[in-house]
């Protein structure tokens, strides 16, 4: 008879994004008419860039032809698009076209990447955090039951959040083996500088642990004293992976298009992980699709790189509305300025799930409760600027209605 991994019944509820999508297509099912305006899932409006559309056109015209047809790819991504992936965005860095592995976003990156380590390594995740990090150590065994009372797994260290510590998870009091870091932050906002991030490249290297470092929204970093990359911190190449990924950072959330660093130094019982992570995509992915890797090829040159900057410009704009926005209604938040994520605190005592109907049902505006990233993301909620300018505005206005 067969039977099923048990550690899936340990999953709470559906996975977040799905259940907000569910709440707003009921209530569009009950108001047909109205107009609800989204700043939930960190979804972006923007077209394409230009160099990209291009790519895009020139690649399908490949295709097309006999001759310059492309079936299955390299597992790791093509060259083309690795080496530009190494000399721009680690220009400095000394990371190796080998140790980057192109995908089809981050988010699988993340979701692949457990399936190196032991189930007995102990998992360190901050609180608020993007659920994707408990959920996937949930499915693979490593989080111990769930306490219904602490709305925490049992056998995964969380690193608190909050207000007090401005955003910034603390080194643990206990051995971890696994640490989740995610800068600039989702859901936060809030990015690490570089002494923070030193305190925790020391701490793995200290306790031989493994940094998995989230860095989906690095271009939108604008503070000097915010690295763009862990890889900036001495000895990270021992300890860190990092995750990057094209969809906020050029509009691929539809196209799909993401990488992964595992440097060659990261060895464990003398093991080395970019071996261990080889095999895992040989066996389990086929490669990124060749116009998805055309395309973010392209962003690499001059005109490129300023469509991309237009781009987050555009949305940072939107940040800065937002902001506001709120603190002239005189709402506390966080974030917005070196990400595209505005995480606020919300009035009067309100729980984050009614405050999410509440805003609907009275603003018709959506935005994400932040008790779904986590306990200690209760009272907050999250707003993204990936919405257009226009819309963006429309919802601030309307936020005067609450
Ligand atoms: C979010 O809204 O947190 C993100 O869009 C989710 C994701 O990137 O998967």
């Amino acid at each position: 008879m067969a039977t099923i991994n048990q550690n899936f019944l340990k999953l709470q509820n559906n996975y977040l994004f799905s259940t907000i999508a569910k709440k707003v297509n009921n209530y569009k099912a009950l108001y047909p008419e109205t107009d609800i305006i989204s700043l939930g899932i960190g979804d972006v409006t923007l077209p394409l860039p230009e160099v990209c559309v291009k790519a895009l056109h020139d690649a399908t015209c490949e295709m097309a032809d006999q001759k310059t047809f492309h079936g299955y790819g390299a597992e790791q991504g093509y060259p083309f698009l690795r080496n530009k992936i190494a000399t721009f965005d680690y220009h400095g860095l000394d990371i190796a076209p080998e140790e980057i592995f192109v995908s089809d976003g981050a988010k699988c990156d993340v979701a692949r990447i457990v399936q190196l380590f032991g189930t007995d390594n102990v998992v360190a995740i901050p609180d608020p955090v993007y659920p994707v990090y408990i959920d996937t150590n949930v499915m693979a065994g490593r989080s111990g039951d769930f306490n219904p009372e602490k709305q925490q797994f049992e056998k995964i260290v969380y690193l608190p959040m909050t207000l007090e510590n401005g955003f910034v998870p603390q080194l643990p009091g206990q051995d971890v083996d696994l640490i989740y870091l995610c800068s600039p932050n989702n859901p936060t906002g809030i990015a690490m500088t570089k002494e923070e991030l030193t305190r925790w490249v020391n701490y793995a290297v200290g306790h031989e642990a493994i940094i998995l470092f989230d860095s989906a929204y690095e271009a939108f970093i604008q503070d000097d004293n915010v690295p763009h990359s862990i890889y900036e911190i001495p000895k990270a190449k021992q300890v860190a992976i990092e995750f990057r990924s094209f969809s906020k950072t050029a509009g691929f959330t539809g196209l799909r298009c993401g990488y992964t660093v595992i440097p060659k130094d990261i060895q464990i019982d003398s093991v080395r992980l970019i071996d261990l992570y080889q095999r895992l995509i040989t066996t389990q992915f086929n490669g990124a699709c060749y116009l998805s890797q055309r395309a973010a090829a392209a962003l690499y040159c001059a005109e490129g790189i300023s469509q991309v900057n237009d781009n987050i410009s555009y949305y940072l704009n939107n940040c800065k509305i937002i902001r506001n926005a709120l603190t002239s209604l005189g709402i506390t938040c966080f974030g917005g300025d070196n990400s595209p994520y505005i995480w606020l605190k919300i009035p009067n005592g309100m729980k984050s799930w009614n405050f999410f109907d509440t805003l609907l049902e009275t603003c018709h505006v959506v935005g994400t409760p932040g008790a779904g990233f986590g306990p200690r993301g209760e009272g907050f909620f999250r707003f993204t600027a990936f919405n257009t300018l226009e819309n963006t505005i429309k919802a601030m206005d309307r936020l005067k209605n609450l």
